[in-house]
């Protein structure tokens, strides 16, 4: 399977209100609204952004230079909302991913028309056998997101990780391409 060309291909997905897109250069004042942001950031491995140059950097370095990072776009307002990425783990056919959103935008659904149309590039386009994700023990809406999307909860590792200085317990979510396929046939 040549996942690269597939990622190509897919560059932009849409839903009812979305567009995912790749990220452009203009797209950094959007980014840094939620990357400035403490209460987004809270839950992410990198510390919220003091000014823009760092915002841009991340942008340049991270968001436009890898395959599969998404500029999460809402098509009323056509701003970059938040950022959603796929990544691939060949060898086992399976990959997970990671969002994050604008604090305004909150609560609206959004995340949850992201992923739907994450996992369908991953199981429709190329294939994957497993999609899995995890979120720290107390960002419980990230974990309702995966639910909504028929996600399924797998276990929690205790103490698992030490980011920011603190030990998390780790929660695990999956979902297999069967089980993808057959809600999408209910
Ligand atoms: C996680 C995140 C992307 C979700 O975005 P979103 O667009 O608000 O998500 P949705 O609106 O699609 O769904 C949120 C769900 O969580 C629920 N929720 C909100 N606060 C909650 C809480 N404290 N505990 C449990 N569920 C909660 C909402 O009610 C909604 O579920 P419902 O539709 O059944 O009512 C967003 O909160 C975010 O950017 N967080 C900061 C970054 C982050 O933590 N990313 C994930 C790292 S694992």
């Amino acid at each position: 399977m040549d996942y690269a060309s597939i990622l190509e291909e897919n560059s932009i997905l849409e839903s009812d209100r979305l567009i995912l897109r790749p990220f452009t250069i203009q797209d950094v004042p959007d980014v840094y609204l939620f990357a400035r942001d403490e209460v987004v950031t809270r839950y992410l491995t990198w510390p919220p952004h003091k000014d823009m140059s760092v915002t841009e950097k991340m942008v340049r370095e991270i968001y436009m230079s890898r395959s599969g990072i998404y500029a999460i776009v809402l098509k009323s307002e056509n701003k970059c909302i938040g950022c959603i990425d796929i990544r691939l783990v060949p060898e086992h056919e399976k990959a997970t991913f990671g969002y994050c959103l604008n604090r305004d935008y909150w609560n609206r659904g959004c995340a949850t028309e992201a992923l739907a149309l994450i996992l369908e590039l991953a199981f429709a386009k190329l294939k994957l056998n497993r999609v899995e994700s995890t979120h720290y023990a107390g960002n419980e809406t990230s974990g309702r997101v995966m639910q909504k999307c028929g996600m399924i909860y797998e276990g929690t590792g205790v103490k698992e990780v030490k980011i920011k200085g603190v030990f998390h317990d780790v929660v695990h979510y999956a979902i297999l391409k069967d089980d993808w396929i057959r809600s999408k046939n209910r």
